[in-house]
């Protein structure tokens, strides 16, 4: 837990931005896979349907639309970033690192690039330590990245697992703020106890890849779900609590709360723990799944974009994944509701015709 020492400087958001594939899996379709049905998966998990990279999309080809949306509505040539960070559990490759891949895409030619594998949580942790780079006077432009080809790494033959997990991508751009806007606190945890609640057994140094690796479909993610559901509200209660107390708010003070996509059902325990109205949790589950480290990016600019955020406006946020990871943020958003471009409108109208 960390609350905003006056010393260093106010981080903020000034752009975002989000990339999902065109391919939409629905539940029906999983059912031909898989012994599910529609019906069990939205009762249980809230989730109607998820997007699917395409064959030749790798996880840096999603980021870099996002990355070049939120570049764009923060007004920040590729050229003058400073640091990216990119979140994933799913990079191009091993080596090199999928942000360096990301920043020769993008043409960040200044920018030190490098990923953090934090699971789910990756997100809210590049947001930690964009505000401490920035706020210390390290870098003046850091963008954040989080991004998921998880279908890659998804047994399209365990129906525990299959029915989660999505791919997409979500951005934004942190800069430097006055004292009483953008990040007042930030909480960051870890707990490596539970390490294998959610795990891909195989395929680096541990359990090196191996014909037998591949045959005994070790290379896609295991999961414990019961055990991950509790801890999961637990931990992301604690964190929004955490960092409300910080910032001399109380979790009904928020005015949207941004929570991980994991399962509706966890979203919805949370809230009523959290005491916070309905209309004040933002929920895209049903469309996207989990997204993993792109689930937040995504939803928050799908909030921007759709003139949900003002200035003004108290932000939560709150993740937990493998690792196991947790943690949170609030923050003043500092900047005015979006209006659509002329193409967004246009785009939309097309899209309801
Ligand atoms: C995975 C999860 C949705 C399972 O929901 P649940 O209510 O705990 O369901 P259970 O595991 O108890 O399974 C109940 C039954 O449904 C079955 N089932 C599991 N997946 C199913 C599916 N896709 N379709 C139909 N039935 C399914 C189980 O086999 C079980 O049957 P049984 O009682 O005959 O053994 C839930 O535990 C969860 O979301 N956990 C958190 C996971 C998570 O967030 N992971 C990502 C971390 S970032």
């Amino acid at each position: 837990m960390s609350p905003r020492p006056s010393a260093i400087r106010g981080v903020t958001i000034t752009g975002t931005g989000m990339y999902v594939p065109e391919r939409v899996m629905t539940n029906f379709d999983l059912a031909k896979l898989v012994d599910t049905n529609d019906e069990w998966v939205v009762e249980r998990t809230g989730i109607r349907e998820r997007r699917i990279a395409a064959p030749e999309q790798a996880s840096s080809d999603l980021a870099l639309i996002a990355c070049q949306r939120a570049l764009a509505m923060a007004k920040v040539d590729p050229k003058d970033v400073d640091q990216i960070i990119l979140a994933t559990t799913t990079p191009d490759r091993i080596l090199p690192s999928c942000a360096c891949t990301l920043q020769q895409k993008l043409g960040a030619t200044r920018a030190a690039a490098y990923d953090v594998f934090a699971a789910c949580t990756g997100f809210v942790f590049g947001m930690g330590m964009a505000r401490g780079l920035i706020g210390a006077g390290v870098a003046d432009t850091v963008l954040v990245v989080g991004v998921e080809t998880l279908s890659r790494i998804v047994d399209y033959t365990d129906r525990n697992t299959c029915v989660l997990f999505g791919d997409g991508a979500g951005a934004a751009v942190f800069q430097a703020c006055g004292p009483d806007e953008g990040l007042h606190a930030i909480d960051m945890h870890s707990d490596g106890e539970l390490g294998e609640v959610l795990e891909v057994p195989a395929g680096i140094s541990r359990n090196p890849a191996s014909a037998g690796t591949v045959e005994a479909r070790e290379h896609f993610i295991r999961m414990q779900g019961k055990k991950l559901f509790p801890f999961a509200v637990r931990s992301m209660e604690d964190s929004v609590r955490k960092c409300c107390d910080a910032a001399g708010w109380v979790p009904t003070d928020l005015d949207l709360l941004i929570p991980h996509q994991a399962n509706l059902r966890i979203i919805e325990a949370i809230r009523e723990r959290l005491a916070v109205s309905s209309d004040k949790v933002y929920v895209n589950i049903d469309r996207f799944g989990n997204t993993s480290s792109a689930s937040i990016p995504i939803a928050l600019d799908e909030c921007v974009r759709s003139g949900r955020l003002k200035k003004g406006d108290k932000l939560g946020f709150a993740a937990f994944g493998g690792g196991a990871t947790w943690g949170g943020s609030v923050m003043t958003w500092s900047l005015p509701a979006y209006v659509a471009t002329e193409s967004e409108v246009f785009a939309a109208k097309g899209a309801h015709a």
